[in-house]
């Protein structure tokens, strides 16, 4: 793995972010789904080449034409994958993410309507905390179990939840819980008391825990996450853990992803529902990007959150100073934000205001909890002139249409 820890966020912008033509000349969805005149902030895809490592691997293979059934090693090629996991779990946590209880799997919504599919019962309930990233109301909802909602409440400079209050409403036909941590869209980055507390409630209520963790390496100063199953042997016991390179090294087109069981039991029950061939193999592009992200791609990742710390930053000072009527929390990770536009007093979603007033393209607030139509997510993962243009934009539009 590469020591290298140096680069800072000027250096990260100067080299790796990517200007608006060239996004609009890239074919991916974040560039592609709106009207070119639209800045897009939704999709959780970020305007930056990716770090060297990773695409002197891809071109490696490319070069050489080495598309067949791929072997790293001597061993079936997915196996790679799970060693660099198990491999950088062990690194930054300690933790034992044994490569024999992983599998690797294309991506993690995938993995986690398997996992739903896999552990519970159509009727039976599974907690998510709201507001949420949108694909696990999905999974819930669309494969027949109810949905329970734990709440995130704003309260001070973050968002917290309440257990007691969850054990009060939830159904008894209750049996997981999916933890999103990092939580998309609050930020909220759990502490290690926070998360013994979801591990206390979830041995009391007898649940399992899909931990959702591909947020995990985008945190802020001040902030450290712990992998749910890293909690200890009783964590494991109820614990499947999803993780992937894709968000924090931009590279969600090369479907490539871990699902870890905490227990031989655990990967039993789901392999009877999923075989490893109905998951399938991953491909080989993937899989070198993805070892390339997590073994060679440090001082990559270290200007990223350096230059993402630096745009959280930004952009926080300039709507409290600009747009004071919005309100905003620092996110403890990821580049995403959940802006409250309530106080605007908008007539119709906060959504359609910006895209018809600012010609930006959020993520509707809606999508992650009905009810929320004031709300918008903002993607900050790009350049500080797009920030500022989309900021401006924003400011002059609520200063034209608001009263
Ligand atoms: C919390 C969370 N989980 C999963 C995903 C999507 O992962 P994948 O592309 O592997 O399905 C995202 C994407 O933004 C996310 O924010």
């Amino acid at each position: 793995m590469d020591t290298q820890m140096t680069m800072t966020a000027a250096a990260f912008e100067a080299d790796f972010a990517y200007d608006r033509p060239a996004l609009l000349a890239r074919r991916n969805a974040k560039w592609r789904q709106y009207d070119p005149d639209v800045i897009p902030a939704f999709v959780a895809d970020m305007d930056f080449r990716v770090a060297p490592a990773i695409q002197a691997a891809i071109r490696a293979s490319v070069d050489a034409e080495d598309y067949g059934y791929p072997m790293r090693d001597g061993k079936k090629a997915d196996r790679a994958v799970l060693e660099a996991f198990a491999h950088r779990m062990k690194g930054l946590y300690g933790w034992e993410a044994q490569a024999d209880l992983s599998m690797a799997i294309a991506d993690l919504v995938q993995a986690t309507f398997a996992s739903v599919m896999a552990f519970t019962q159509p009727g039976d309930g599974v907690i998510v905390q709201v507001p949420n990233y949108p694909p696990f109301r999905a999974a819930v909802n669309d494969t027949g179990r109810s949905f329970v909602p734990m709440p995130m409440k704003p309260e001070g400079d973050g968002y917290v939840f309440d257990l007691d209050q969850l054990a009060a409403t939830m159904p008894p036909s209750t049996r997981m819980l999916i933890l999103c941590n990092p939580q998309n869209p609050t930020g909220r980055v759990f502490s290690r008391a926070e998360l013994q507390a979801v591990l206390a409630f979830a041995q009391k209520h007898d649940l399992l825990v899909l931990s959702d963790e591909i947020h995990s390496d985008l945190i802020y100063a001040g902030n450290t996450h712990l992998p749910f199953a890293a909690l200890g042997p009783a964590a494991e016991a109820r614990t499947i853990t999803l993780n992937s390179a894709t968000k924090s090294f931009n590279i969600p087109g090369l479907r490539t992803a871990v699902i870890n069981f905490g227990t031989e039991a655990l990967k039993a029950r789901f392999e009877r529902h999923f075989p490893a061939r109905v998951v399938g193999s991953v491909n080989s592009l993937g899989i070198d990007a993805t070892v390339a992200a997590w073994q060679d791609s440090s001082d990559w990742l270290c200007g990223l959150i350096a230059h993402l710390s630096a745009m959280r930053d930004h952009v926080y000072t300039r709507i409290t100073r600009d747009i004071p009527m919005i309100r905003m929390k620092k996110p403890e990770a990821t580049y995403l934000t959940w802006l409250d536009c309530s106080d605007l007093g908008l007539s119709g979603t906060a959504f359609d205001f910006f895209h018809t007033h600012a010609r930006i393209g959020f993520s509707p607030g809606e999508n992650f909890l009905p009810g929320a139509e004031r709300l918008v997510r903002l993607n900050f993962a790009t350049s500080r002139v797009i920030i500022d243009e989309m900021i401006d934009r924003m400011a002059e539009a609520v200063q034209r249409n608001t009263r």
